[in-house]
């Protein structure tokens, strides 16, 4: 092979990652989900560009604190493609998320984003684990105005450390980030993981991990 021809295979496999590792860029000005189509795409279908409305890019009630009282004392609301058919195919999104005190968002991932957040109201602790082998656990305390980005796909959460409410907005790389909640996916599988493979993974007795199962 000549070193030319070496250069533009690199060259390629290198455009092909960069293309793979981020949603399709759109090769029309908007494209606005229309979710009443059957037809299923790497998105969603657009609805006739000429029946588009401001309505269609908008999205109203993210001044409004999410309900925390669950089991972890958090609550994310989500501004996704299913809730703002504008931003189909444009790969980004948002979240606000509120924090009771002693609230956490507990450790999760999404598949498909990067996550940037900045703290309006409360002190939050959040941190991430770096990927294998190194699992460097990241962490630090945030005040309002602070702003912390949690890389793609690495385990991250935000735990509230202070007084009152916490409150954060998020901007997510992705129209459809995903999510992927540690605990719930290893312990409340449906149907569930095998216990002895739980056991063995986390190295601990059957019988905790069918307690831990139990509670999901
Ligand atoms: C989807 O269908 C419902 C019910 O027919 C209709 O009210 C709504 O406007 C439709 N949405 C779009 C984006 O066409
Ligand atoms: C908040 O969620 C809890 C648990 O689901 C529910 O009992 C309560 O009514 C909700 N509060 C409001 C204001 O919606």
């Amino acid at each position: 092979m000549s070193s030319k021809l070496i250069l533009l295979s690199v060259f390629a496999l290198t455009f092909t990652c960069l293309a793979l590792a981020y949603e399709p860029a759109p090769l029309q000005g908007f494209c606005v989900a229309d979710p009443n189509s059957s037809v299923k795409v790497n998105g969603v279908v657009y609805k006739n560009p000429m029946q588009v409305q401001a309505e269609d890019f908008f999205f109203s009630g993210l001044h409004l604190r999410g309900n925390t009282s669950n089991a972890v004392g958090s609550k994310v609301t989500p501004v996704f493609a299913a809730q703002l058919p504008g931003l189909n195919t444009l790969g980004i999104s948002m979240v606000r998320i509120d924090y009771a005190p002693c609230g956490l968002n507990p450790p999760h991932t999404h598949p498909r984003a990067t996550e940037i957040l900045t703290v309006l109201e409360g002190t939050l602790q959040v941190g991430f684990v770096t990927s294998n082998p190194e699992n460097r656990f990241i962490t630090k305390v945030l005040q309002k105005g602070d702003v912390f980005v949690f890389p793609v796909g690495l385990v991250h959460f935000q735990r509230n450390i202070g007084n009152g409410y916490a409150t954060v907005i998020a901007a997510l790389s992705s129209q459809n980030p995903g999510a992927i909640t540690i605990a719930s996916a290893v312990f409340g599988a449906n149907p569930s993981i095998p216990s002895d493979i739980l056991a063995r993974a986390f190295q601990m007795d059957k019988s905790l991990v069918e307690e831990l199962q139990a509670k999901f």
